[in-house]
């Protein structure tokens, strides 16, 4: 396992981290927590130190499982959650309506964005509880937001990090501008956002405004939520309460299209004698800027495969073929 640096925070986090989303069950169609478990501590032990979670996924779920999960094994661990997503009260912007088990618009619970100082602050002593811990690693704003001004924002991570109950600020979801505005104001040390063989809007913005500033760039959903692993073939279904049941991009149309790609990926993956799952991921963490990778994973098996991406390393040949198979195909996929 590869570890780089968080900018200039002193922190050193695995390349390859452990993405908590579908552990909390909210949007994946349920999850098991002993199964989840499990999963945190295979990784941990398969050299993964990051973990992701935010108190989004699963209403606080996810944080609760991670801190039980590390609550012996605490230094061990890149502890990286977030804030500025809220239910409990109406303030900012409406971002989203869901149930307990999915967005949907109906839903009775509603979602705001709020980055607040005070409420910024309420949240991590909410984070801090469910993980079990008296310090986050890694504190990121989940979703920008226009009614609180950054600056404000920034002041009061600086406040958290000075009193050492945060070691380095993130944002996730922003626009460079949006990351000057944070620089601007103190020291931000990650950027979290989509990118993957199917989705590289960040190459033309974040990753190179990353790469010049010395952020961390944490890629988020780099199998493209499991379609890049060569396992969603046209005829797997996925239950109600499960985003993919529901999203475009898992038409069978696009499945047929990412396996046709993947098909032409396959020799490259055959010659380093590794899974398509683990191509995708070492191509993510490959790409000029993206330090890291975080790859959400349901069972030991998966965490232990997505972790031995880590130590794939690629030629300059091979990454010339792959990109001119990942430019031909990817775009015209969903
Ligand atoms: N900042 C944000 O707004 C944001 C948004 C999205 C995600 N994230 C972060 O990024 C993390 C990763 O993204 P993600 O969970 O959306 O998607 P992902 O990592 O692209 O895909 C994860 C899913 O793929 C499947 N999978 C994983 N490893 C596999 C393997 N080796 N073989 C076969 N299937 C495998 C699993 O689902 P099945 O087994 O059910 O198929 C797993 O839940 C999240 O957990 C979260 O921490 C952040």
């Amino acid at each position: 396992m590869q570890y780089r640096k968080l900018g200039n925070s002193g922190i050193e986090a695995s390349v390859i981290g452990l993405g908590a989303w579908a552990i909390g069950g909210w949007m994946w169609g349920g999850s098991d927590d002993k199964d989840a478990i499990r999963t945190i501590h295979a990784g941990l032990d398969a050299g993964i130190n990051l973990i992701d979670t935010a108190p989004m996924y699963g209403y606080g779920h996810s944080e609760e499982v991670v801190g039980r999960a590390i609550a012996d094994r605490r230094e061990r661990v890149v502890l990286a959650t977030k804030c500025g997503l809220i239910w409990d009260e109406e303030r900012g912007e409406l971002r989203f309506r869901a149930d307990e088990k999915i967005i949907t618009s109906q839903g009775p619970i509603k979602v705001y964005k709020c980055l607040a100082p005070d409420k910024i602050k309420w949240e991590v002593e909410q984070s801090l509880r469910r993980l079990k811990t008296d310090h986050i690693d890694v504190l990121q704003t989940h979703r920008q937001e226009s009614t609180t001004p950054i600056a404000e924002t920034m002041g009061a991570l600086m406040e958290l990090k000075e009193e050492g109950k945060i070691g380095a600020i993130g944002c996730s979801n922003a626009t460079p501008q949006q990351m000057e505005e944070y620089m601007a104001w103190g020291e931000l040390s990650v950027d979290q956002e989509l990118y993957s063989m199917l989705d590289r809007n960040a190459e033309e913005s974040n990753l190179p405004f990353c790469r010049e500033n010395n952020i961390a760039f944490f890629a988020y959903s780099p199998l493209a939520q499991g379609l890049l692993t060569g396992k969603v073939q046209p005829d797997r279904e996925f239950p109600e309460g499960d985003q993919r049941h529901y999203k475009p991009r898992f038409s069978v149309e696009n499945r047929k299209q990412v396996l046709d790609m993947l098909a032409e990926l396959q020799p490259v993956a055959d010659a380093h004698q590794i899974s398509l799952a683990q191509l995708a991921i070492a191509w993510t963490k490959a790409r000029p800027g993206c330090s890291h990778a975080l790859v959400g994973a349901r069972s030991e098996e998966q965490v232990r495969e997505n972790a031995g991406a880590g130590e794939v390393m690629f030629s300059d040949d091979e990454i010339a073929m792959m990109q001119e198979i990942v430019d031909r195909h990817g775009h015209r996929i969903d």
